[in-house]
């Protein structure tokens, strides 16, 4: 088969300039610690209130004991429950989310703690939050009319002494 000079030479850029864009998007995930949701987790999305871990008073922020933490949350139309969380710094936390209704996207901007929770399922993310202060977690994915005012608060906080 013959293939124009000008052609190849076009290839061979296309195929550069794809190395590149997949080097950048690698070089970028790895810098800014991003990863895929790991596990697979199916949760009965209509009873969360009757689970253990998802009903209401055993939502929130506990502490492991061994200096890591597990923060339980659930988005539903429309808020992220609790509506106010207090973590601790420089702590590894797991994070546990499940929807109790649509699909949702919890994003905390300047942190790398987002994710998309997709009813039916777990959504879990592990990180540490670096600095402390005030976050807001808002919602990324359009879950009706109430999306604008789907947010709730995160507090990071110094780490108490124990
Ligand atoms: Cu929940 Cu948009």
């Amino acid at each position: 088969m013959h293939i124009d000079q000008t052609e190849k030479k076009w290839i061979w850029v296309t195929i550069f300039m794809t190395v590149i864009m997949v080097g950048v998007l690698t070089a970028y995930a790895v810098g800014s610690n991003i990863h895929p949701p790991s596990g697979f987790e199916p949760i009965d999305s209509t009873r969360l209130h009757l689970s253990e871990e998802f009903a209401e008073d055993n939502l929130g922020y506990k502490d492991n004991g061994d200096g890591t933490g597990t923060l339980t949350m659930v988005g539903a139309r429309y808020g992220f429950y609790p509506s106010t969380v207090e973590v601790p710094v420089d702590t590894p936390i797991k994070i546990r989310v499940a929807s109790a209704d649509v699909l949702h996207g919890l994003h905390v901007p300047f942190t790398n703690y987002t994710t998309m929770v997709v009813p039916g399922y777990v959504a879990e993310v592990n990180t540490t939050f670096q600095k402390t202060g005030d976050y807001t977690v808002m919602c990324n994915e359009y879950c009706g009319l109430g999306h604008d005012h789907m947010w709730s608060r995160l507090k990071v906080v110094e780490k108490t002494g124990s």
